[in-house]
């Protein structure tokens, strides 16, 4: 007999990722804590073409204590990713900038007027330590403005000092900040707090942008996640994302 309760449904294929153009990620080889050499960076790149992405602007670390990279390293292994994105024949765009830890060192760039990486025109990729919480933020963000720049903060969602105050998020973007937030924190990747927190920003507008911060296969794997796919289709499909920063 008929009954509507002995049917099942197949279980439905997810195909949704809310990216075409990654604006974070650590998949140029060799200088951070990202991808360790060539081999890695292109098995991450077919992985992400998988997914729909076809342009990545990828963001080193810089910094001062552990990640002394700037133009010349970063441009160098950019060039030798490049190359071989080429001799396999892959469609797929890759650029370089840098993610630069608020330190004293990156202060002292802004004041000597070092080239700074960007992103586009003159758009940078900034982030706080996960260890300590910045002293004074609209400092920063007054002297990064003032010196021409318009920082992004990359996953607010990830620092847990501000886990029991989340004016400060609102309080970024009044200072001039655009947050970016990790694709994986939307998983519980990066645990339960770092979920409530991109749920809060997102359902307040706060977010401005969305990137991997991929580094190595294991994030590849929870990205292409049927799961994280059906999180990802359930917060950020109702608008696009990272348009503003094609070309
Ligand atoms: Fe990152």
């Amino acid at each position: 007999m008929f009954s509507l309760f002995s049917r099942k449904k197949e279980p439905q294929a997810i195909d949704y990722f809310p990216i075409t153009l990654d604006i974070h990620s650590h998949i140029l080889p060799g200088i951070d804590d990202g991808s360790p050499d060539l081999e890695t960076s292109i098995r991450l790149i077919k992985g992400l073409m998988e997914m729909g992405v076809t342009k990545s602007i990828a963001t080193p670390h810089i910094i001062s204590d552990l990640y002394r990279n700037n133009p010349t390293t970063i441009n160098n292994a950019l060039s030798l990713l490049r190359n071989e994105i080429k001799a396999q024949g892959l469609n797929f765009e890759v650029n370089a900038a840098a993610e630069y830890m608020l330190d004293s060192s990156f202060f002292e760039l802004l004041h000597k007027k070092e080239p700074i990486l960007t992103l586009k025109d003159n758009i940078i990729l900034t982030e706080f330590s996960y260890a300590s919480m910045p002293e004074d933020p609209a400092k920063h963000s007054f002297e990064i403005i003032m010196a021409g720049y318009s920082p992004i903060l990359a996953h607010p969602e990830r620092y847990p000092y501000y886990y029991k105050n989340y004016s400060m998020y609102h309080r970024f973007v009044e200072l001039g900040f655009m947050l970016q937030l990790n694709l994986l924190s939307l998983t519980g990747y990066y645990g339960k707090e770092a979920v409530k927190a991109s749920h809060y920003m997102l359902k307040n507008e706060l977010v401005s942008f969305v990137g991997t911060d991929m580094h190595h296969f294991r994030h590849l794997d929870m990205l292409t996640d049927n799961k994280s796919r059906l999180e990802f289709q359930k917060h950020l499909s109702h608008r696009s994302w990272n348009n503003f920063l094609n070309d």
